[in-house]
């Protein structure tokens, strides 16, 4: 696991853009999973400077929604997929045909949910999964529990995600209670795992992440430590409960 520390949002983000943009320019048929939230605003910005200023095409690029409620509609603005949409294709040039959402309006959702894993395949299968991380600990909607889903699946939210997330409605009520989410095997199986962890409210979930390299389904980004190619991205923020001496892998990649 690869560590990195920048000092503040904008740092991070930028840092995260330049991962993502360097495998671009290095594959241009790059297939990626992509976040939503707030923490991937900048990197999203960055990467439509980058396009604007700097030449990056994403022509070839296919996208696909990490997650995305259950029941939502493409064009509705509280909907993933039209947040990825609003802050990232539109202002770049990726074919609209290669940007995937998970089929949350499927009659049967769980069938909806294999042919996700069976695009993704048929794309030649993840280069990178880019990922925030909850309060909680989930990446993507893999909320902690007993067990571990490891493909395309529909969740219950927990109640903190719930409450983090409302702050994007008009009122908690609206939330959806429901998410469907790539699993945690699909993340795993990307070639490339890159995690963005910022502000001071992803303080206390990084340090239970990096102070240990222990696995946990309590913890589901845990999982990260079995990856071979993961980079974390924080700002100071997000790493200042890290403490020493943490996890041994922790310390090889901070140098210690
Ligand atoms: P956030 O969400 O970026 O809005 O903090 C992260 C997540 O829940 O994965």
């Amino acid at each position: 696991m690869k560590i990195l520390i920048e000092k503040d949002y904008d740092l991070a983000s930028a840092q995260a853009a330049s991962l993502i943009a360097e495998e671009i320019r290095k594959n241009p048929s790059f297939v990626a999973a992509l976040p939503t939230g707030g923490t991937p605003l900048g990197t999203y910005r960055e990467l439509t400077r980058q396009h604007q200023e700097e030449g990056l095409s994403f022509k070839g690029v296919t996208a696909f929604n990490i997650d995305e409620y259950e029941g939502m509609s493409p064009d509705d603005p509280n909907g993933y997929y039209y947040f990825l949409h609003d802050n990232l294709y539109r202002h770049v040039d990726i074919a609209p045909e290669n940007t995937h959402v998970e089929d949350v309006r499927a009659a049967d959702i769980q069938e909806a949910c294999l042919r996700y894993e069976e695009a993704i395949r048929q794309a030649g299968g993840l280069d990178m999964a880019f990922l925030g991380i909850g309060n909680d600990g989930h990446i993507g909607f893999n909320e902690p529990g007993e067990g571990i889903q490891s493909i395309t699946h529909l969740t219950d939210l927990t109640e903190e995600t719930i409450q983090a997330n409302a702050r994007f409605f008009s009122s908690i009520d609206e939330v959806p209670r429901r998410a469907v989410t790539v699993g945690l095997g699909t993340i795993m199986k990307a070639k490339k795992l890159i995690l963005l962890a910022t502000g001071e409210n992803k303080a206390e979930i990084m340090a239970a992440l990096l102070g240990s390299s222990a696995i946990t389904t309590r913890l589901p980004a845990s999982v990260l430590w079995l990856h071979s190619d993961v980079t974390v991205i924080m700002d100071e923020a997000a790493a200042s409960l890290i403490k020493k001496p943490a996890a041994p892998a922790y310390m090889a990649a901070a140098g210690v």
